[in-house]
């Protein structure tokens, strides 16, 4: 089936987030202004329908109209298998599936369960907000190993990350891979290296991998896991909400192969059954969502690129390049001279356009915005030209 992701679904009052959240967001400290001609490009979900085996599994679960306590059926554990097998050349055995309710929430009990209050967890900003709040939030110390931006591309700096891992107080390393917001996707060499000082210092890795099905066309992701012949000290969460655009059906898997580590996360976590709605979802994705994704990453490469040549024409000053992976571009809107602030009053009060300041992903990040991309292209072209217009007497 061909998918129509120029189509516009209005999600004003399905009880959205980035649509309907208004005051919530405010309160965040996100924006001032938030009203009905706000473009919300800000939390990371897609404005574009789901997979139609999705919606048809959804339907029939719906249609059965008891939505009691549910089991994970042999089907749920193999078809989270056969995609990773697939997609990724990745196996792993059926026992070392753990369900969450969400990643965020796996990433808490991770750093509850591993570390103890006080201990160092090694992160690498700028980075996803929940990674600093998994580990402040719960009085665990964070150890910053900045990537650092050269010649316009993010690098890893490895002497700075085996310093820091070999810090005794240093337990445990929080991966973003594919990077949110830089789109980084590390190469195997960089994975082997970073799981090699790990292991030597005794540091244990989660590895946030949800972005990685969302490479660009043509690239190879390569989960950490597979990166080094044992990956008993990494725990790695996957997730269809990114891949599928499932966020609100709530439904991670935590990849945990080693058995102590499985057994001090299981008992952290305590018992947790899935909806209906999320094990059904999972099994319709992973085995009839493929010809989907391959859609949908055909039309978020061309949505990049209309933004990179965009901004080439319109708004020279501010720099960006089409990132490996994830659906987030990473603008650098340092070349106007102006501070975050300023920056942030003509996106968000002039523009009306509801992006991510960078400084919520660490200092390193406060000359640039982060714009989510999987929205129908008009929507993204009508918010570009926007903010286009709110920097046209600097240009
Ligand atoms: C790296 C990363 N981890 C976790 C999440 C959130 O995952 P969840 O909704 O499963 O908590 C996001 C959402 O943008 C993310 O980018």
């Amino acid at each position: 089936m061909k998918y129509n992701f120029d189509e516009f679904i209005n999600r004003r009052n399905t009880y959205s987030l980035k649509w309907d959240g208004a005051e919530l967001i405010k309160e965040f400290g996100l924006t001032e202004r938030y009203d009905a001609e706000t473009i919300p490009l800000f939390t990371a979900d897609m404005d574009l329908p789901v997979p139609q085996p999705l919606v048809d599994a959804l339907h029939k679960t719906v249609d059965h109209r008891i939505y009691g306590y549910s089991v994970f059926p042999d089907e749920y554990f193999a078809a989270i298998q056969h995609w990773f097998q697939k997609r990724h050349d990745w196996h792993f055995p059926k026992e070392a599936i753990v369900y969450s309710p969400g990643t965020v929430h796996a990433l808490n009990v991770a750093v509850k369960a591993l570390t103890e209050p006080g201990d160092g967890v090694l992160i690498q900003r700028p980075v996803y907000p929940p990674f600093t709040s998994a580990i402040e939030g719960n009085a665990r110390v964070v150890v910053n190993n900045p990537l650092v931006l050269e010649n316009g591309k993010y690098v890893l700096d490895l002497e700075d990350f085996e310093a820091k891992a070999a810090d005794d107080n240093t337990k445990l390393f929080i991966l973003c891979h594919p990077h949110n917001p830089t789109g980084k996707v590390y190469t195997k060499e960089e994975l082997s290296r970073m799981a090699e000082i790990c292991r030597k210092h005794d540091v244990l890795i989660i590895a946030d991998e949800i972005h990685g099905d969302l490479v660009r066309q043509g690239k190879t992701f390569m989960p950490m896991a597979k990166a080094v012949e044992d990956s008993s000290h990494i725990i790695t969460c996957t997730a269809i909400n990114k891949t599928f655009n499932t966020a609100g059906l709530h439904c991670t898997n935590v990849i945990i192969t080693d058995p102590d580590l499985r057994a001090k996360y299981a008992l952290e976590m305590g018992m947790q059954l899935a909806s209906p709605f999320a094990i059904s979802a999972v099994i319709a994705v992973y085995n009839e969502g493929e010809d989907w994704l391959d859609q949908l990453k055909e039309y978020i490469d061309g949505t990049m690129e209309w933004i990179e040549t965009f901004l080439k024409e319109k708004m020279p000053k501010v720099k960006t390049s089409i990132p490996d992976g994830t659906y987030v571009m990473w603008l650098d809107f340092g070349g106007y001279g102006l501070t975050p602030d300023e920056i942030h009053d003509r996106i968000y009060n002039q523009a009306n356009v509801l992006l991510e300041d960078g400084h919520l992903f660490g200092e390193e990040g406060s000359q640039f915005q982060r714009i989510c991309t999987p929205s129908p292209r008009p929507l993204i072209q009508e918010a570009m030209t926007r903010i286009a217009k709110a920097f046209e007497d600097l240009s």
